[in-house]
């Protein structure tokens, strides 16, 4: 074991992932590895949905890590997926973040490419006028653009570098198939808009914040005075067999009037529960959910930077792009749906609200991340995050919210895909 190693090994005691060490979020060596071993390996990233996708020619740039990728509907229907950079000489073909093409052309010595990354032509291929030009045995076959294995799923368009990504139903497990189901295709669905927030944290710590359902009542003041999310609401979190994908959800029942004494106890002594408070213009939370199952929130956690979520009436796709150890950039596509009836609609707009930069209910999540991010930049090496809400051991499905698990489930994961040394001793095997 080379010292690296080892200093790595030491740093995850417990092989439940109760304890995190910090340098995960803050050492450029594991971003740098993450980018091989996450982003180009077995998993799944997210490209965009078909629906960006309607007709053949249209294409979207989105990040796979620090790879910039566009995704493109070819004349057939299908789609696919390679980098952002011409196998000329690397330059970035497209600079918009969508539009619509016959071919790629590249800005600089105009190589051009079908909409499937083949290379079509290289001007002065012959030369010009007799003289120069490439090689007689220059085969444009061998100079496509670099491709990546796609993959569909209800509507969601996935890339991979990875021959070893398994297939995309396995990869996102029963419960997020379910779910995407039920979010994604028993309606059609179309953007509403897009937002995207620069956050000064580490693109893991949000995965532990969507993971996380219990801070919502907590963190959230939105949320807390108008008892929109409340520890006492049923719910709970089921996870796919590799434990990386987390289906959480809260649902609404008669009970959540009656837990009022609950709910003040569980406060008791921290300022945050203050039931008299009223709001002047109530009609966002009066917005009734339209899928008639009581289903409050369901936030899908699929790694590595994917998040399907309803939160209320808002129906969203959340993506991340890590920008580096310490920065990450959100990127939100609210979706409605085109069966919506204009109230429907003007509902969806207004609910928007809750989920953003400035959303009613997700405005300290962004704040929260840099909290951390801040928090930790000086601790000394050895410093751990403790995750023991909820239980610690076995990490397994529960049917309540305050809960910890499923932070650990990704950890075990992402400590597996990046081939971490194995974990001695300590905590219970996972
Ligand atoms: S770099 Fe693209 S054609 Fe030269
Ligand atoms: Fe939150």
């Amino acid at each position: 074991m080379t010292n690296e190693s080892a200093s790595v090994s030491a740093a995850w005691p417990r092989a439940d992932f109760a304890r995190v060490p910090y340098e995960v979020f803050t050492s450029d060596q594991i971003y740098a590895r993450e980018n091989e071993r996450i982003f180009r390996g077995p998993v799944w990233n997210y490209l965009c949905h078909e629906i960006e996708l309607p007709r053949p020619g249209d294409y979207v740039t989105n990040w796979v890590g620090e790879a910039h990728v566009i995704a493109a509907r070819d004349r057939d229907g299908s789609i696919h997926a390679f980098e952002n950079s011409c196998a000329h000489r690397g330059a970035r073909l497209v600079s918009a973040v969508r539009g619509t093409l016959e071919q790629f052309t590249c800005p600089y010595h105009l190589w051009s490419y079908s909409l499937a990354g083949e290379l079509t032509g290289v001007t002065f291929l012959r030369g010009v006028a007799g003289k120069g030009g490439m090689p007689g045995d220059f085969d444009k076959k061998d100079h496509g653009l670099t491709r990546l294995r796609v993959a569909r799923y209800g509507g969601l368009v996935f890339g991979s570098y990875s021959e070893d990504a398994p297939p995309i139903a396995d990869y996102l497990g029963a419960h997020a198939c379910e779910q995407i189901q039920r979010l994604l295709v028993q309606r059609k669905p179309q953007v509403l808009g897009y937002l995207r927030q620069r956050i000064p944290g580490n693109w893991k710590l949000y995965n532990e914040n969507v993971r996380d359902p219990y801070h919502g009542s907590l963190l959230h003041q939105f949320q807390v005075s108008f008892g929109l999310q409340q520890p006492t609401m049923r719910g709970g979190i089921k996870l796919d067999a590799d434990l990386k994908n987390t289906w959480n959800h809260s649902i609404v029942t008669e009970q959540d009037r009656a837990s009022q004494k609950v709910v003040a106890d569980a406060y008791a002594g921290t300022g945050k529960f203050n039931p008299d408070l009223q709001m002047a213009d109530p009609a966002l939370t009066r917005v009734p959910l339209d899928l008639g199952d009581n289903i409050k929130t369901t936030i899908l956690s699929l790694f590595p930077t994917l998040v399907v979520a309803q939160v209320d009436n808002t129906y969203a796709i959340r993506h991340l792009r890590p920008k580096g150890p310490g920065l990450v950039e959100l990127h939100i596509t609210y979706l409605g749906f085109e069966s919506d009836t204009p109230e429907q609609t003007h509902d969806k707009l207004l609910t928007v609200n809750f989920i953003g930069p400035a959303g009613y209910i997700s405005l300290e999540d962004g704040e929260a991340l840099r909290l951390v991010q801040e928090g930790i930049k000086h601790r000394q090496p050895g410093g751990h995050e403790v995750l023991e809400m909820g239980g610690v051991g076995p990490i397994q499905d529960t049917d309540y919210l305050s809960q910890e698990i499923s932070i650990r489930g990704f950890w075990s994961f992402y400590h597996r895909v990046m081939q971490l040394p194995p974990i001695a001793t300590g905590g219970g095997a996972p």
